[in-house]
């Protein structure tokens, strides 16, 4: 993706196009089972009947989402267990997130809360550039510190509050190119961590999964809360 085609900014999102209803549905029937959490005993019958199908085509739905890796199945000779997987919470979250941002306007701020851990020390350089540094002054109004600290989410609540970040337009900062390569976009919200004035950051070109967000600030936030891996920290998040 170079910056010139980058005019919409959610682009690293699911969108209801990209969503099969019949088989979303099936997902959100094996999610009210438990499977988000563990693997579960699953009968087809018994998921035929929820859904009004016949059995054929429960079992073949179920074929289908193993096939696109949303669940994983293993069976046994009691029958079969179902865990599903992080890309299919991710399609339940999708609609979960257009919703809730549908019916809940008034909605001016989340609370992120997640597990402190080291990378490879790469958001530092990128904070550093100058293509970023200066649009992180002017829109988000502070000089970043040098560094980004990253948080895990791993409660489902926080994760589903993450996947509503992305479908919200945020601060867009954009993509650049410095002649020899191209960076990407990121979306940025306004946030605060213990009182200090901090952006949390959706970063189009990451190896992280949206189970992680990246953390700005003026000043070293390690240093100022004394946080250490594998601390809890919690993010006020402002949507608009
Ligand atoms: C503002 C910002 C912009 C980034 N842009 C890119 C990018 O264009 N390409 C890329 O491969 N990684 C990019 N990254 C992501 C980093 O590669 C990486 O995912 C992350 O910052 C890892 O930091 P850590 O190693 O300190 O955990 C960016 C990171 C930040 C903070």
């Amino acid at each position: 993706m170079t910056p010139q085609n980058e005019a919409s900014n959610n682009y690293w999102t699911i969108k209801l196009a990209d969503i099969d209803p019949e088989l979303w549905f099936t997902l959100l029937h094996l999610a009210r089972l438990g499977t988000l959490r563990k693997g579960i005993h699953v009968s087809t019958s018994n998921l035929a009947k929820e859904l009004g199908l016949s059995q054929q085509t429960a079992s073949r739905r179920i074929l289908e989402l193993e096939a696109r890796g949303y669940i994983k199945r293993s069976v046994g000779r009691r029958g079969q267990t179902i865990v599903m997987t992080e890309k299919g919470a991710q399609q339940l979250m999708a609609v979960y997130a257009i919703l809730h941002n549908s019916l809940s306007n008034a909605l001016k701020s989340i609370i992120l809360t997640g597990e402190v851990f080291t990378g490879l020390g790469e958001g530092a350089y990128y904070v550093s550039l100058e293509g970023y540094r200066s649009q992180i002054i002017e829109k988000l109004g502070f000089d970043p510190y040098p560094g980004t600290l990253n948080l895990r989410l791993t409660d489902p609540p926080d994760l589903y509050f993450r996947e509503l970040l992305s479908h919200r337009p945020g601060i867009l900062i954009k993509g650049f190119s410095n002649g020899r390569r191209t960076y990407g976009s990121v979306k940025a919200f306004k946030a605060k961590i213990e009182g200090i004035d901090a952006a949390v950051l959706l970063i189009e070109r990451t190896h992280y999964g949206h189970d992680t967000i990246e953390v700005i600030a003026p000043i070293n936030l390690r240093q100022a809360l004394k946080i250490r891996n594998g601390d809890k920290v919690s993010v006020e998040v402002q949507l608009i």
